[in-house]
């Protein structure tokens, strides 16, 4: 290696003035060859920044494309698949203008010919670090650059349809797991492959562009970016890049399934070199959370999980008892220590021998057969160890699941729950404890990904029902039952002292209303979840029945878009509700302040909260009414995944609160016109209130603006009234470049905001068709006035 960088290095002494003074690439002509056995195998760019040839690898060769001139001598890309090849090997431009990779025994096994036929002139090697085969009238017909392999650099492009594929390790580059793709659409998306074969599993990311891409572009300043048909562009990353000038840049899909953008300085001010590229940005940013959907072991194999190290890269670790299926490659999963459990047919089960590893803060989400709600710690480790098919359980705060093999799609993130790993207890002894005591940042939060949620409303009447006859079989049995049997089926019930220690006495207040104030808590004895716990203030004394009724009736409610209900607290004259904490709180501190989010997001959240809406109308047992739709009262969880909260709580309040003295439950500004007129209030309310909101989320600016200096007051949802009939909705947009842009969503949308707060309750659509409006499933006509003067007088219809 030592000598080859001798060569290399007098070499670029050598030729590198001649390089300069002639200032144009050193033609390849026909019949140059170049074979392995010769000093210099390679071919260097004019500025001598990047070589083509053969490089050493593991005492064989690579036909490949690498940075020269730095110590680093990264490969950017290779031929043959990345497959390696033996001394005597040969690569040569032959007269037909065929650039031939053949073995020392004469086999071409691999080669690069012009597209279109055309008779190839010559070949260079530019400084770009693109390898082209030219035409006599120095026409491209054929380039690396066309043909990439993991990596991208500045002045390329990948078109519709092409791919970036990951190499299989650090060391080995052959093809791997992951696919970087430019669909057709110009969405950009990141695979995983089932290999051996070639078919794609569900994306684990996306780029989530409305419109359509034509380019996935690296362009000569840095910037990484999707060009629009519009015109626009969608930057994968807001970060500047660092000069191209100073910097050598590349942007690879990683042997791990993350795509990141490097830079490696060009010039050493004191002759020392850095010892490796620096990470300006990757994508996923998390990927071992990232939703690898149904198929395949995500990013790590089976039997496995990802943790991301310090440096945010993942590692993918064994579960206790079990070690790498090939520990040259840690991405390819494990492989138990130790024999089965075997399956008696008699009771009781075969247990000895057998014990529960505890392993704190680990899922894996995929791999569940059976649910059990409200069962503990104790009573699951017990389950799991006679259950001869079970392989790990894992408790969360909702219960106890069981795993069955291979476990896939594990990762390690704090607030997730302890998993319950059975092993050997024999090789159990072997294991040393710190190797999964990691030393990961504890930034505690309670994730449930949105794929777990679907996945879990999917099972859980089903599951629910299981339960029911389970406990009922289990009690006869054995009378070691350490769980509290709560009231509310899937629910867990706390006691006040419970809640009082986890919110550390009411300590940490995250917001009050009128009736009630919510408190940050974390569970300890859930190793550290986090929760909001509500605290209702005024509800109706001594009907515990009702109380009972209602909390369950919430608890029975498991969408994607809304806050999740954990368990509750009814004790004396204390009643407190547990839900899931929402890590980027209310939607309210991202539309009218300095935060704002993106165009797009706000489309998607507008959406889902129409969903969460729907389901809450027409999908539940018995159907909820929210009674108080607002911007604060929609959380956002990590995703920016809109969550609706406080609902299902009109009726816990005390009647007469419904309709207080100021007339209403709900906020001003917000609520329908039937709560000032004695009419019946029907869903519709919660329809007026979220066409209300869906324009606040469209121009970020409140429904009721005091115009400072004079007291005018400014109505958004008459002015998008009136700028609608004018086709001038733009004007309503302040420093929106992107909502400007896309006028045609935004007029739609507005269409729909205004059906919504159409003074006639029966007038305005249900959520169900709100939702097919904002999809674009369905027509929508023109909205007449909100307001017809006509209408204020009209008795209600009963
Ligand atoms: C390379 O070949 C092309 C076409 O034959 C020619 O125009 C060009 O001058 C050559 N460049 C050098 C450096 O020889
Ligand atoms: C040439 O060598 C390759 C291995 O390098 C071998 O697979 C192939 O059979 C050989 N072909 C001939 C004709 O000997
Ligand atoms: C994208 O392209 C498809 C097919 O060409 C077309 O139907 C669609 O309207 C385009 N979408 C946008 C936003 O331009
Ligand atoms: C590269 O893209 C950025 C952002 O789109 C743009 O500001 C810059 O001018 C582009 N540079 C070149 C050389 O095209
Ligand atoms: C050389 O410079 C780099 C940064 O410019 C610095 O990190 C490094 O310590 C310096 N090395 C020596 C030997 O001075
Ligand atoms: C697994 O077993 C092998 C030998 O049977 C032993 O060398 C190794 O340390 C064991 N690994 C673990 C994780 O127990
Ligand atoms: C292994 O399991 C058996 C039966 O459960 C138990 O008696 C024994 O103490 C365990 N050994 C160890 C080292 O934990």
């Amino acid at each position: 290696m030592a000598s080859f960088f001798h060569h290399l290095f007098c070499f670029l002494l050598l030729q590198l003035p001649l390089f300069i003074s002639a200032q144009t690439y050193n033609n390849i002509t026909l019949g140059t060859s170049i074979s392995n056995l010769q000093e210099n195998p390679y071919w260097t760019s004019p500025s001598g920044d990047f070589a083509f040839g053969f490089y050493p690898h593991q005492n064989l060769f690579l036909l490949a494309t690498w940075y020269s001139k730095i110590p680093v001598r990264t490969i950017v890309w290779t031929a043959n698949d990345g497959k390696p090849v033996e001394r005597g090997a040969k690569i040569q431009l032959i007269s037909n203008g065929v650039l031939s990779l053949t073995t020392s025994n004469g086999t071409e096994i691999w080669k690069a010919e012009a597209i279109d036929n055309s008779q190839v002139a010559y070949a260079a090697m530019l400084n770009t670090g693109n390898f082209v085969l030219f035409t006599a009238e120095s026409r491209f017909v054929w380039a690396t650059f066309d043909n990439p392999t993991d990596t991208i650099m500045p002045n390329q492009v990948l078109d519709l349809g092409k791919k970036l594929s990951s190499r299989l390790t650090k060391e080995d580059y052959t093809i791997g797991r992951f696919e970087l793709v430019l669909q057709g659409d110009g969405n950009l998306e990141f695979y995983t492959i089932a290999r051996p074969t070639d078919s794609r599993n569900d994306p684990y990311y996306g780029s989530n562009i409305n419109d359509n891409g034509t380019q996935l572009v690296f362009n000569q300043s840095g910037y990484i970016y999707i060009t629009l048909k519009s015109g626009g562009v969608h930057s994968l990353s807001s970060a500047r890049p660092l000069s191209t000038e100073d910097y050598y840049q590349r942007a690879t899909l990683d042997y791990d399934g993350v795509f990141r953008q490097y830079t490696y300085t060009k010039v050493s001010a004191n002759g020392t070199w850095p010892e490796s590229w620096s990470t300006s940005w990757s994508l996923p940013q998390d990927i071992c959370t990232s939703n690898f959907g149904e198929f395949g072991s995500g990013v790590c194999g089976f039997n496995s999980y990802c943790r991301l190290a310090e440096d945010q890269r993942p590692v993918c670790l064994c579960l206790p008892g079990y070690s790498y299926l090939d520990p040259t490659n840690t991405f390819k999963g494990c492989i138990p220590n130790f024999t089965q459990q075997a399956c008696g047919t008699v009771e009781p089960r075969i247990v000895d021998g057998f014990e529960m590893q505890r392993l704190p803060s680990t899922n894996w989400p995929m791999g569940d057969y059976e649910r059990f709600l409200s069962m503990n710690e104790e009573w699951c480790s017990e389950t799991c160890l006679k259950d001869c098919l079970c392989a790990a359980a894992h408790i969360g705060v909702r219960g106890c699941w069981l795993k069955k093999f291979p476990l896939s799609r594990g990762y390690m993130t704090s607030g997730t729950g302890v998993s319950l790993i059975k092993v050997a207890n024999s090789s159990a002894e072997r294991i040393p404890r710190t190797a999964y005591n990691g030393n990961i940042e504890e930034d505690k939060k309670w994730i449930i990904p949105g794929s777990i949620l679907l996945a879990i409303s999917v099972v859980v009447n089903l599951l629910f029902l299981f339960l029911v006859i389970y406990i009922g079989c289990y009690k006869k049995k054995t009378k070691r039952q350490t769980y509290t049997r709560p009231f509310g089926g899937n629910l867990r019930s706390f006691t006040y002292k419970e809640l009082n220690e986890a919110t550390d006495g009411f300590k940490e207040q995250l917001g009050k209303g009128a009736f009630s104030t919510v408190y940050k808590g974390e569970l300890k004895s859930d190793s550290g979840c986090l929760v909001a716990v509500k605290r209702l203030d005024k509800v109706v004394e001594g009907n515990d029945k009702e109380f009972q009724a209602e909390v369950s009736a919430i608890g029975k409610t498991n969408q994607k878009y809304l806050v999740q209900l954990l368990g509750f607290c009814n004790e004396e004259a204390h009643r407190l509700l547990v839900y899931e904490f929402m890590k980027n709180g209310s939607l309210e501190n991202f539309l009218f302040g300095s935060l704002r989010l993106k165009w797009n997001q706000r489309i998607q959240i507008a959406l889902g909260i129409a969903r969460g809406l729907a389901y809450l109308h027409e999908d539940c047992s018995s159907q909820i009414i929210h009674c108080d739709i607002k911007p604060q009262n929609i959380l956002l969880d990590e995703s920016y995944v809109a969550r609706i909260s406080d609902f299902g709580l009109a009726k816990l309040l005390k009647s007469d609160q419904t309709r207080t003295t100021t007339g209403i439950r709900g906020t001003r500004g917000y609520v329908a016109p039937e709560w000032f007129r004695n009419m019946p209030i029907t869903a519709k309310v919660d329809v007026y209130s979220f066409g209300i909101m869906l324009l606040e989320i469209l121009f970020c600016r409140k429904n009721v603006e005091l115009k400072v200096g004079d007291e005018e007051i400014e109505i958004l949802s008459d002015l998008a009234y009136e700028y609608y009939q004018q086709k001038e909705l733009h004007l309503l947009l302040v420093n929106d470049e992107e909502a400007k842009n896309d006028g045609k969503s935004l007029e739609s949308m507005v269409m729909v905001a205004l059906w919504c707060i159409q003074e006639d309750p029966s007038l305005r659509p249900s959520m169900k068709k709100v939702t097919q409006m904002l999809e674009g499933a369905v027509e929508i006509s023109m909205p007449p006035s909100p307001n017809p003067s006509s209408f204020s007088n009209i008795s209600p219809i009963v």
